[in-house]
């Protein structure tokens, strides 16, 4: 009885074990898939101290920029001068100038913090740091960047559920680098992103998140939608809630500064489609090199090759004729039947976009 009794325990001791390594490996594999931004709606915490506190870099932007200008012609420029050339530079003049108005400042400047880190994408190859801005052909940038760091040969070989998955395709975020990398890395590399007509950007995000409604992104339909609904539209009849979001709503939710963070919050990683470029991408407190814009990507993308240094080695894929230029047809009509009293709260929350990149203000929609 007694050999038996203790077989007994020793089964039990290992079941015991065996269930803490499991609890210990399900709690690792559920950290990855949230730190990979999964299908997961993941809490974001709006709290979160910055992760470096580096003072804004506009003296040497604007030391850049004087040295880059056509009129300094001092030493020899790392790239001919071109009329497109001047176009990036007035661009980053504008977006200095405005940087410094202050009674834009809460919407132009915005923490250095992990969520910032998180956006900008890493070429260490070819020192070249790139921050995502959803909307404005990005995957073709980051396909590009995959190519150069080497994991990819062609463009076209990268599978298209690779491209976001950054565990293996070799394009690192910055926020996985260290402190002193990070700091490094923001002094010397080439920065550059790409923004497009804000109220066109919000429209394009509606339209494939919540039109579309993709797939294999089921959250935006099923708990983002819902919960939108729920605090924004004006009247709930049963019948219209299974019909989906309606652009009002969305823009309502959108102008609604102090109360949305509740619900952005809760909507964690997914919200970076609608987030100002400000939050994104921290415009005025990061140095970038080139703003590139969605609507003249013709000029901007072969120009960004070259300024990075890289226009010998890839190509942009092809742009299809017409899909960037401004469309007011289109932002007329979504914005039609919409209030001006919440057309100009939306504005006033991305009012900081619209001057910091030069885009003018939509006055046939708000006044
Ligand atoms: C957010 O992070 C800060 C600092 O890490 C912490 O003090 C705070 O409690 C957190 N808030 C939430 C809602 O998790
Ligand atoms: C900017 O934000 C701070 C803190 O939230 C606030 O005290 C200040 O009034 C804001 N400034 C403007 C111009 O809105
Ligand atoms: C602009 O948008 C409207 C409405 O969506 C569409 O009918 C029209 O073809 C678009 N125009 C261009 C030039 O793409």
């Amino acid at each position: 009885m007694a050999p038996m009794m203790r077989r007994h325990w020793l089964l039990v001791g290992v079941c015991g074990w065996v269930l803490l390594i499991l609890v210990f490996i399900s709690k690792f594999i559920n950290f990855r898939m949230a730190d990979d931004y999964g299908g997961r709606v993941e809490m974001l915490n709006w709290t979160f101290p910055s992760v470096k506190s580096m003072k804004p870099l506009q003296e040497q932007l604007a030391q850049k920029t004087a040295s880059q200008s056509p009129a300094s012609s001092g030493g020899p420029a790392e790239f001919e001068l071109s009329d497109w050339h001047l176009v990036t530079v007035q661009r980053l003049q504008l977006l200095s100038r405005v940087c410094k108005d202050s009674s834009l400042w809460n919407l132009t400047h915005t923490p250095l913090r992990k969520f910032v880190l998180d956006r900008i994408f890493v070429c260490d190859k070819h020192k070249i740091l790139f921050c995502q801005t959803p909307k404005v052909g990005n995957t073709q940038w980051k396909k590009v960047l995959i190519v150069l760091n080497g994991k990819f040969s062609k463009v076209e070989d990268i599978p298209e559920n690779v491209v976001h998955h950054h565990e293996i395709n070799g394009l690192p975020r910055l926020s996985s680098m260290s402190d002193t990398e990070i700091t490094e890395r923001l002094h010397t590399y080439f920065k550059f992103f790409i923004v497009r007509d804000p109220f066109e950007r919000l429209i394009s995000a509606f339209k494939d998140k919540f039109v579309k409604n993709p797939r294999f992104e089921p959250w935006y339909k099923h708990n983002i939608a819902p919960a939108i609904i729920r605090k924004y539209r004006k009247s709930h009849r049963d019948s219209e809630e299974s019909a989906g979001l309606h652009f009002e709503d969305f823009v309502r939710y959108l102008g609604d500064e102090a109360g949305r963070q509740h619900l952005d919050r809760q909507f964690g990683e997914h919200i970076i489609h609608w987030l100002t470029y400000t939050e994104l991408c921290a415009p005025c407190d990061i140095s970038y090199d080139v703003v590139g814009h969605h609507e003249t990507l013709e000029s901007d993308a072969p120009y960004i090759l070259k300024a990075a240094g890289i226009a010998d080695l890839v190509s942009y894929p092809t742009i299809p004729p017409g899909i960037t230029s401004y469309n007011r047809t289109k932002v007329e009509h979504y914005f039609s039947g919409i209030s001006k009293r919440d057309i100009r709260r939306l504005y006033a929350r991305y009012q900081g976009d619209f001057s910091l990149f030069g885009y003018n203000r939509p006055d046939f929609l708000l006044d």
